[in-house]
């Protein structure tokens, strides 16, 4: 039996299914009806964390992503700015025993370009690498544990984030933020 939390529900009622019957990852919505929030979110995610996960940040442009990695790195200690990595696809930092390898792969034309800046490198045992647009880089990307999918909420500005665990490493991370969450 697996805990799913269905749309609108994260703090009204809770959904028990079946999900392994359903075929289903599990997952949660999170209305995020701000900036701050999104980062909060962010923090809530980098808390979960365990060395070598892989969380992949969909949506579209300006939905909130990288506002998000914001968050997750400011939680664990980064104090400096924090670039969307648009233009040279990421940055790594080093915050204390931890490196977390930020990627946008937006203008990535042909993800057989990934092979050349060494993607491989980054998935190692330690590192947490948290990726915006990973379908531009599908065939050559880890597998993720989490999807962090981002969407606009009509006529309204904040967002609405699915996050769906997509391994046993990610089912315990969602197990954490969703504990966790109170926004
Ligand atoms: N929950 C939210 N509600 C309203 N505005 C938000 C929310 N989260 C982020 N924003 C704002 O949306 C704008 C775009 O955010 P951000 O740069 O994080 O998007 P992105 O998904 O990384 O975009 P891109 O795909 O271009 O990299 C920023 O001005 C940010 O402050
Ligand atoms: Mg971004």
């Amino acid at each position: 039996m697996v805990i799913c939390r269905g749309k609108g529900s994260s703090l009204i009622l809770e959904q028990v299914l079946t999900c392994s019957k359903m075929r289903l990852d599990p997952f949660s919505f999170f209305p995020i009806t701000n900036p701050v929030a999104m980062r909060k979110l962010g923090g809530v995610i980098a808390d979960a964390s365990e060395p070598s996960s892989v969380i992949y940040l969909q949506g579209d442009l300006g939905a909130g992503k990288t506002t998000l990695v914001r968050g997750f790195l400011r939680s664990l200690g980064y104090l400096g700015h924090v670039r969307s990595p648009t233009f040279n696809l990421f940055e790594v930092y080093q915050i204390k025993t931890k490196v977390i390898c930020h990627f946008d792969l937006y203008r990535l034309t042909n993800p057989e370009e990934l092979i050349y800046i060494g993607i491989s490198d980054y998935f190692t045992e330690k590192n947490i690498c948290l990726i915006e647009w990973p379908e531009h880089g599908k065939g050559f990307l880890q597998p993720a544990d989490l999807v962090c999918k981002f969407n606009f909420i009509p006529g309204k500005r904040g967002r609405d984030v699915e996050i769906i665990a997509t391994s046993s490493k990610g089912r315990r991370m969602l197990k954490k933020i969703i504990q966790k969450k109170d926004v």
